[in-house]
């Protein structure tokens, strides 16, 4: 991938905690940052961080069916973009040859999805879907608070988030 100097930095963010800003305008499609981090096998991941959907926090991002990014180890700047609901940016999975694919050498690579401002904060959609049971307090523990007037409310996605809220209209308040 491209060795240009990077157009972002980390900041404190209103979202959560830290986040990554950008520092000079960015183009619609522009390649912004690779998530660099330790692979880890989905066992290994498992093992190591064994709070996994309770915890509410990770630098975990799954690579493929074989591969965990670690970014607590080897992680780059990547590692602290927050999600949303109105992102302005999308993570997607590089394969380096289609044609003979090796789980390994998938990458995950951040793009811009439009132009982006110099001192906007990066977001991706992290598009989380777990693979457990989908409760009121699993959505409460990954709350969103991305701010956008599209904000779900939580940063998991899918049918089950969609079942829960019918389910229990007032899952927000514990109920
Ligand atoms: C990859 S880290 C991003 C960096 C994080 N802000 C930090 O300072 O550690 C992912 C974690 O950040 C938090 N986070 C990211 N986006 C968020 C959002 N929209 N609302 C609430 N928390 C968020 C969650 O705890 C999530 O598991
Ligand atoms: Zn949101």
């Amino acid at each position: 991938m491209s060795k240009k100097k990077l157009k972002i930095a980390r900041r404190r963010s209103k979202i959560h905690g830290n986040g990554v800003f950008a520092t000079a305008p960015i183009r619609k499609g522009e390649h912004i940052v690779e998530y660099l981090g330790q692979f880890l096998t989905h066992a290994e991941a498992d093992e190591k961080y064994k709070e996994g959907t309770d915890s509410g926090h990770t630098f975990l991002f799954t690579l493929n069916e074989h591969w965990i990014v670690n970014a607590n180890v080897r992680g780059n700047v990547a590692r602290w973009i927050n999600t949303g609901c109105e992102p302005n940016a999308e993570a997607f999975i590089h394969s380096e040859d289609k044609k003979k694919p090796d789980p390994k050498k998938d990458r995950v690579l951040i793009e811009a999805k439009r132009s982006i401002k110099p001192g906007e904060e990066i977001i991706y959609d992290y598009g989380f879907n777990f693979d457990v049971k989908y409760t009121p307090k699993l959505l409460r523990t990954w709350a969103c608070k991305c701010g956008s007037p599209k904000c779900t409310g939580t940063m998991l996605k899918g049918k089950k988030v969609k079942e829960v809220m019918k389910a229990h209209p007032n899952w927000q308040k514990g109920k």
